[in-house]
């Protein structure tokens, strides 16, 4: 088969890693048959410099003409001036907003090759294998008023954290279903005891629950969850929250699988039936300290991309054999410097990528 996809590569490590995801993809293709056409877009800094707009109409209009979108990264330093009128992070909020892409999917599971990579204790550690599912178009990200002003009594600013019934009920029955296909558990992270949108939230995550009768719904105030998931992140199977707690706990849960350059994720919008139009992108983030210098680690991008051959091309063997390839490398020691042991060799980005490719003509 025959598919278009739109490469965002974007700033920072973006471009080097989405270069690794993109040479993986065409060898997925030609392991299986298929075509993947990659035509790339501009979005976040780069595309400030070049034209003004961080999410300019063409790379809109490219998105929404494939069949998904895989991203890099946004920001950098260059960029960071507070008083900026624009900045990389709004083209890629605009590009979620705009294909309407509400649910973010963060999966966080530890390969057993990278136990001793992650700072946390290894008896911590066992058994991790959980699911934020991260509301990514309401909350303080969006809702109006947002803006800054002064006046006689000085500066002051103004973000509105707001979430409607319909917001809050599509993101819990996103969870729902995903738990009903794995341990049948949901962690529904909100602060209840302060915030008006949480106990709305609560109140629709009671409703949501009883067209779910297998599945166990569990409510965990934000500030509790933030420290369970150090201390015994194994009770988790699929947590669903609002947009900035998901933002926040998905860094933290990040450290429990080694290293930030581990985790993929996915958002998707409604529509599309089996496959939805989603935007694939690392976690990681444009990571400006290590730009550059080809020692990025590719495997969160090359993930990002088995999950969009999952979810968004309906290639779940083609998926699982990108997986594999994941797996294997890192069982036959390939580690870029996040995750190498002190003194061990490591791999540049490139290299890694190649590590992959070359199992996955493997596993054929
Ligand atoms: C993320 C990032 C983004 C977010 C930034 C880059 C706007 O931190 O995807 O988690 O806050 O959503
Ligand atoms: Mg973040």
């Amino acid at each position: 088969m025959n598919f278009r996809i739109a490469a965002l590569p974007g700033d920072g490590v973006g471009p080097e890693v989405t270069a690794q995801a993109v040479k993986a993809l065409h060898n997925v293709g030609e392991c299986f048959g298929h075509t993947f056409e990659v035509q790339r877009g501009a979005i976040g800094g780069g595309a400030i410099d070049d034209g003004g707009d961080p999410f300019p109409p063409e790379s809109l209009e490219l998105c929404r003409g494939s069949a998904a979108v895989l991203l890099g990264a946004v920001g950098g330093p260059k960029w960071d001036d507070p008083q900026a009128d624009v900045r990389p992070e709004d083209g890629l909020l605009a590009l979620r907003k705009s294909l309407q892409l509400f649910a973010n999917l963060r999966p966080v599971k530890l390969h057993p090759a990278l136990i001793d990579a992650s700072p946390v204790k290894l008896e911590v550690l066992e058994g991790v294998d959980l699911v934020v599912v991260r509301e990514l178009t309401g909350g303080l990200y969006f809702a109006e008023p947002k803006k800054r002003w002064a006046d006689a009594d000085g500066r002051a600013a103004v973000d509105t954290l707001a979430y409607t019934e319909a917001e809050i009920r599509r993101i819990l029955h996103t969870a729902f279903r995903l738990a009903m296909t794995r341990r049948r558990r949901v962690t529904s992270v909100d602060k209840a005891n302060v915030l008006e949108t949480s106990r709305l939230w609560r109140e629709l995550a009671d409703e949501v629950a009883e067209d779910y009768g297998d599945v166990v719904l569990e409510h965990m105030l934000v500030d509790n969850a933030a420290m369970q998931l150090v201390r015994s992140p194994s009770q988790f199977d699929v947590i669903v929250t609002e947009n900035t707690f998901g933002d926040i706990l998905t860094d933290e849960a990040a450290v429990l699988s080694g290293s930030m350059g581990m985790l993929p994720s996915a958002s998707l919008g409604e529509g599309g039936g089996d496959t939805p139009l989603g935007l694939y992108e690392p976690i990681h983030g444009s990571a400006p300290d290590i730009a550059g210098k080809g020692i990025a680690n590719p495997l969160a991008a090359i993930l990002s991309a088995a999950m969009m051959l999952r979810l968004s091309l309906g290639l779940g063997r083609e998926a699982e054999a990108l997986e594999d390839a994941v797996a294997r490398t890192l069982e036959d020691g390939c580690r870029t410097a996040d995750i190498a042991r002190p003194g061990e060799t490591s791999l540049s980005t490139d290299a890694m990528g190649d590590a992959v490719v070359s199992r996955i003509s493997d596993s054929r």
